[in-house]
């Protein structure tokens, strides 16, 4: 483990890429942005991206496409069974991860729906579990929807925000082991290793984790799952900070990460540089990938396209080999770690080290008055709207949600809002913009107050609530 942060942090690392296209954005004034978040119940998700000057709320689908993805929507087959443009998916899948056996799906969230069931189908307990280095919320949502439990055993070290690890994104070893000697092997449906670990901060698990997460797994017979959304960001920090593969090239490492499980599923709209799309993928076990093909046509479409069109299929063929450059993955990871970079020297609390898609920004530690009840990384986030113009997204309390058995809601591990930098969309200009912008923020943070439902919706409510400032002196 090396102590010192990787040498590209602080620096900025010129756009790798010229500009063909361009989208105008528009600021507003402080009075406009004011009417735009009362009108969206000071929530950032009910705003309208016209009123948003600079958008962080997801690195999801907000990527920009290459000229080479763009030509190849031209070259899309439209063909609802048996298309070439399949068998182009396929073939980019099998060459780059060694998985021969392939199905589209329209995003992750699809690929999670159609594999969890069968792998509960198969594990043979009666009470069936999931266990992650941690599931993202999607994904901790089908393992609950197909009747299993969600558990996680991330390594503790990601808890404290500001102590520098190499691998915050790891499983605590020692917690799966106990964990699946408490459920007993045959409840445990599968090990899902989440690269890099969104909800941890984006953070990398490292090869030798991997690998020795699918020691335990294969020991018990429990087949292993990649959540593969970043997989490229994980394989750069591997080779960046993993003393064996200094040098080794990112197509080498992601064969060796793959290696270390049996299926994978992929929202592509991440690393694999796409704005829709997503993958189910298997190894070897093809009476396994028969069973989902089967439940793919109900729920996606036919097992050739799975709810993506022809000419989608194109671009991701074309953007998951993109998306592992590794000029780009140096300037995309170095421009997150900049924008970091700049927040610390200015004194902003951030989930250090950055992580890859994204600054995670403590609210907790910048706003101690505000109770985690009165959500301050939300309060954040409206403020960094007001301020200026950009949106952000609180992951913490208010995202948690209520206990379902209490009702009542109970402080999350994290208080952040993340900063989500889309791909190849915002150049460093934007980071120095959005930098500023947060520092003066963070010069007011006294005066920030927390906030209270006007609506409080009984399900995923940080998506359509709508709330209020809290009365001055109410914190
Ligand atoms: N897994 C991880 C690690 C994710 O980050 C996401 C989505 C999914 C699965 C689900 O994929 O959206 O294509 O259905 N994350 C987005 C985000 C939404 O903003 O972090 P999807």
């Amino acid at each position: 483990m090396t102590k010192n942060a990787p040498a590209t942090t602080g620096r900025r690392i010129p756009e790798p890429f010229r500009i063909k296209m361009v989208e105008a954005i528009r600021q507003t004034d402080e009075s406009e942005r004011r009417a735009a978040l009362e009108t969206a119940g000071w929530n950032p998700f009910l705003l309208r991206s016209a009123d948003v000057y600079i958008d962080l709320m997801t690195d999801s689908g907000t990527g920009a496409m290459s000229d080479s993805q763009w030509g190849a929507l031209m070259r899309g087959d439209e063909s609802y069974a048996g298309s070439r443009s399949f068998f182009r998916l396929a073939e980019a899948v099998d060459q780059i991860f060694g998985y021969p056996h392939t199905i589209p799906t329209h995003q992750g969230r699809g690929a999670e729906q159609i594999l969890f069931p069968e792998l509960i189908a198969r594990c043979g307990g009666k009470q069936p579990v999931f266990v992650s280095n941690y599931h993202f919320d999607t994904t901790k949502a089908h393992v609950e929807i197909a009747g299993a439990q969600a558990i996680n055993v991330l390594t503790p070290e990601a808890l404290d925000t500001t102590t520098y690890y190499d691998w915050k994104g790891n499983f605590d070893l020692a917690a799966l082991e106990a964990t699946i000697a408490r459920v007993g092997a045959a409840n445990v449906a599968a090990v899902i290793a989440t690269i890099t670990c969104n909800s941890a901060g984006g953070q990398p698990v490292s090869l030798a984790n991997l690998r020795a997460t699918a020691e335990i797994a294969r020991k018990h017979r429990i087949p292993v799952v990649i959540d593969a959304a970043r997989f490229a960001e994980n394989a750069w920090f591997i080779q960046q900070r993993e003393p064996a593969y200094a040098g080794v090239p990112i197509a080498e490492i992601v064969r060796e990460m793959f290696e270390c499980a049996d299926m994978f599923t992929m929202s592509a709209k991440k690393d694999a540089l796409v704005n829709i799309g997503g993958l189910c993928c298997f190894k070897d076990n093809v009476e396994l990938f028969r069973a989902v093909q089967v439940r793919c046509v109900p729920q996606e479409g036919f097992v050739t396209y799975g709810g993506m069109a022809g000419r989608d299929m194109e671009a991701l063929a074309t953007g998951l080999h993109e998306g592992m450059d590794a000029a780009w993955l140096e300037y995309r990871i170095g421009q997150v770690a900049y924008l970091g970079e700049r927040l610390r020297a200015g004194g902003v609390p951030i989930q250090y080290p950055t992580g890859g898609h994204a600054v995670f920004v403590d609210a907790r530690k910048l706003l101690p008055h505000i109770p985690p009840d009165h959500f301050p990384g939300h309060a954040l986030a409206c403020e960094m709207y007001l301020e200026g113009g950009i949106r952000a997204v609180e992951i913490g309390s208010l995202m948690l949600g209520r206990n379902p058995a209490t009702g009542a809601q109970e402080p999350s591990e994290f208080e952040l809002m993340r900063l989500t930098i889309p791909r190849r969309v915002y150049t460093n200009d934007h980071m120095d913009y959005i930098a500023d912008t947060l520092l003066a923020v963070s010069a007011r943070a006294a005066e920030i107050r927390g906030m209270e439902f006007t609506y409080e919706p009984p399900l995923l409510r940080h998506f359509m609530a709508r709330m209020k400032q809290r009365q001055a002196g109410g914190d």
